[in-house]
């Protein structure tokens, strides 16, 4: 099933350069706008559930993260990958170059439509980590 959602104007994002949550079908999703593009992942960072809303927009090897608030995980806005720096020490002077860890948060399809934006669930399998944590944390947050 594909479920898409409404969000809003664009204008509110775009000129804003912010940020809006949803909870769509029992998940947090969240849909920003960094220099005039939109995107959308999960709300809790594949790491240990952080909340990527509060976390910093950077340019890494190229590509636009989301650096997690908690760890500093750095996730890749378009996949989803996340990013480390790798060091090779046999080289002088030794050399850092930036890898990926793959795809460990899932990511939204954004879509704008007659100035409103829209949101489009990826539910591909199989599901990422940040998924189990979405259903950790709702499970948690029922115990409590
Ligand atoms: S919870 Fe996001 S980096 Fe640890």
């Amino acid at each position: 099933t594909i479920l898409t959602i409404g969000i809003g104007p664009t204008r509110v994002l775009v000129i804003t350069n912010d940020h809006v949550t949803r909870l769509v079908g029992g998940r947090d999703v969240l849909v920003l706008c960094h220099k005039g593009q939109l995107h959308a992942t999960d709300m809790r960072c594949c790491h240990s559930g952080g909340p990527l809303q509060e976390g910093d927009m950077e340019e890494f090897d190229g590509r636009i993260c989301i650096v997690c608030p908690w760890h500093k995980y750095k996730i890749t806005l378009a996949e989803g990958e996340g990013l480390y720096q790798a060091v090779n020490p046999s080289a002088t002077p030794p050399k850092q170059t930036w890898r990926s860890k793959g795809v460990k948060q899932r990511v939204h399809k954004v879509t704008e439509v007659n100035k409103n934006v829209y949101l489009t669930i990826n539910d591909s399998e199989p599901p990422v980590i940040s998924i189990q944590l979405q259903y950790k944390s709702t499970v948690h947050n029922c115990v409590k």
